[in-house]
């Protein structure tokens, strides 16, 4: 059994499997090269979605005016012409399902316009009116048969109403008939599809038990990815990304899926969605903003043009973000705009204060977060005190931010090696805050920050490449098709802050959010500097073996440089790999084996004008179990 699949891990090459064994292989196989870009190509989000969200404002105490009120905010502030244009309705705008047909009903009373004379209530008039402010309209639903809210706001005057079956509300069962609904019939544009349904409704438990609700096994067990049916909830999400495509007459959707990081969304989100919460609900504190950023900001591999990674929705203007919390505000902003997190206001807009306007309406670093190229920023120096976070804009510009997370003070010691430009040429920074341009300055530069403060700038300089690219630096150009993760394992390097529910009466929050051991910029898969036999990069891919990454050559390059071979950071220290790269399909050239303790091999490809480049680590033995780190050294396009 072990040797035959080590067989069909070269079998892809063509060297030793008859044609049947080949095919058979293939079809199994994650690491054969598929000679193209296989994610599905998607027309919205682009760029990271920005609007509004009732949610953080409202919780299930959502109502037209309210709504509308924001709507109108958007379009006279001049936020919509920024780009936040979603408007979108979160849980607690519905009354029931009815029986009859299973149509949903919205609640009227909060809702009026969706009160339409002689016929079912319908959010026609409403998305219609949005649409005609040039916004466009989003809407909840949940995976399961019940929401969230019907767990977690019992004291809501706004849960779903009447008997068990009325009160089913979620897509459970009825992911064509409402999707249709929804999208066909009442004109939405996007669709947030959480997951508590799946969740917390037990057999036996309290909230069942004590409120009537129809039970369902969990597929989820939020503290367990080994108790969670990943396959069963990626499929319930695949089928709802499948009706969109159906249901959807004008093509104009985006899927947001909200299984808070769990199920191993991190790995698979892109697949399905547009965007997909990578952690629990953020809070208006600082620590659980650190938290959910961290769940979001190692995944820069796992982003790009139609899939972003989500660390939910702005907390800024309440709580440790309010306007008398500026520095905080700004900092939550900064950080969301330069991983490409969505930016999705969670604010009363009808009486927003200039202040808070002005942080979202910052059109310097609403273009970090839009810029077309998709990089999301890549973690250029860590510790649990300072982050300095780098991201690449089109037309040869950088962003960086230099982040505290603390409240001691900070001197940040910023490098042409973190923005990976020359160090003897004049690098030059623009305040996106302050919008003051600093003096040019070669090799480093310090600055201070104060406690919680970001700065975040443009930066020009010459890059350390010339003309070339370190894939490090285009994340949005490159698809994680396996990551040869095959245990999902919890992340250990997400900020763990004092229970937001729990305070301090368990026994603490544990690593939950699978996704330990991906495909990481600049970084091994484990969070260690990429070293080879000693030899330490700055910049390369770290990924585990039995990996394959597509990367999009939209810079047209003409070769492909790295060198490769078993990270010293690996536990598996007997197994050897092959390295073996890939244009639209057809070998270009391949390592030799290459195991623990080898020297970095040198390893280039002339890629001419192939679109899609494939690299690939493949297993060559399987001594171990455990997982072979590997790294992409100075991987780069020319
Ligand atoms: C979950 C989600 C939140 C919000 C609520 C609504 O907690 O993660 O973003 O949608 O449900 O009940």
């Amino acid at each position: 059994m072990i040797k035959s699949r080590a067989f069909a891990y070269i079998g892809f090459a063509g060297l030793l499997l008859s044609m049947p064994a080949i095919a058979a292989a293939e079809a199994r196989d994650p690491i054969r090269p598929a000679g193209r870009w296989t994610l599905p190509e998607r027309k919205q989000a682009r760029t990271p979605p920005m609007g509004w969200s009732s949610w953080n404002a409202f919780r299930t105490e959502v109502d037209e005016d309210k709504v509308m009120g924001a709507a109108r905010k958007l379009v006279d502030s001049g936020l919509a012409k920024l780009g936040y244009v979603y408007v979108n309705v979160d849980d607690g705008w519905w009354l029931k399902r009815r029986t009859s047909d299973d149509r949903m009903q919205i609640r009227t009373r909060i809702f009026p316009s969706a009160a339409v004379k002689g016929a079912d209530s319908s959010f026609r008039p409403f998305t219609d009116r949005l649409h005609a402010m040039g916004l466009k309209a989003g809407i909840y639903s949940d995976i399961g048969r019940n929401a969230c809210s019907q767990a977690y706001d019992l004291h809501s005057p706004n849960l779903p109403e009447g008997t068990v079956a009325e009160r089913e509300v979620g897509l459970l069962g009825h992911v064509d008939q409402d999707i249709a609904l929804y999208f066909g019939e009442w004109g939405f544009d996007y669709i947030k599809v959480d997951a508590c349904g799946i969740n917390v409704y037990a057999p036996g438990s309290a909230i069942v038990r004590e409120h009537d609700y129809r039970p369902v096994a969990p597929l989820i067990d939020q503290a367990s990815v080994n108790r969670t049916d990943i396959p069963a909830v990626r499929s319930m999400y695949q089928a709802v990304a499948e009706a969109l495509h159906k249901h959807n007459p004008d093509g104009d959707f985006v899927f947001s899926i909200c299984a808070w990081g769990s199920a191993d969304v991190r790995s698979w989100g892109k697949d399905i969605g547009h965007l997909w919460r990578t952690s629990g609900d953020i809070t208006p504190v600082w620590t659980r903003m650190l938290h959910t950023f961290d769940s979001a900001s190692t995944r820069a591999l796992y982003a790009k043009p139609g899939a972003w990674n989500d660390p939910d929705m702005l907390f800024i203007g309440h709580g440790d973000f309010d306007a008398k919390h500026l520095t905080e505000a700004r900092s939550h902003f900064a950080l969301w705009a330069i991983i490409n997190a969505p930016l999705l206001i969670g604010y009363d807009l009808r009486d927003a204060p200039q202040s808070l306007l002005d942080i979202w309406g910052n059109a310097d670093i609403v273009a970090v977060n839009q810029d077309l190229g998709g990089h999301q920023g890549v973690i250029a120096y860590d510790s649990d005190d300072v982050q300095i976070i780098v991201k690449t804009l089109s037309g040869g510009r950088k962003a960086v931010a230099l982040f505290n997370r603390g409240l001691a003070e900070a001197k940040v010691d910023l490098t042409a090696a973190h923005l990976k430009f020359s160090a003897s040429a004049p690098i030059r920074l623009r305040d996106l805050w302050d919008k003051t341009v600093l003096a040019p300055f070669e090799g480093e530069k310090s600055f201070t920050l104060a406690p919680r403060q970001t700065l975040i700038f443009e930066a020009r300089g010459e890059p350390r490449l010339g003309a070339g690219v370190y894939l490090s630096e285009i994340p949005g150009d490159i698809n994680v098709a396996a990551d040869g993760v095959t245990v999902p394992e919890p992340d250990p390097m997400v900020h763990r802050m004092i229970g937001q529910w729990s305070g301090t009466r368990d026994s603490g929050e544990r690593p939950t959010y699978a996704g330990w051991g991906g495909a990481r910029a600049d970084a091994t898969p484990y969070d260690q500097t990429l070293q080879i036999a000693g030899r330490r990069f700055d910049t390369g891919i770290g990924i585990l073996a039995q990996s394959r990454l597509e990367i999009r050559n939209t810079g047209r390059r003409s070769r492909f440089e790295a060198l490769v071979g078993v990270d010293d950071s690996t536990r598996n220290m007997q197994d050897k790999v092959r390295f073996l790269v890939y244009g639209d399909g057809r070998l270009l050239t391949r390592s030799a084996p290459v195991g623990f303790g080898d020297p970095a091999q040198p390893i280039a490809a002339d890629i001419g004008g192939a679109k899609v480049i494939e690299i690939i680590v493949a297993r060559e033995s399987r001594t171990s179990d455990l997982p072979v780190v590997t790294t992409w050294g100075d991987a780069a396009l020319r």
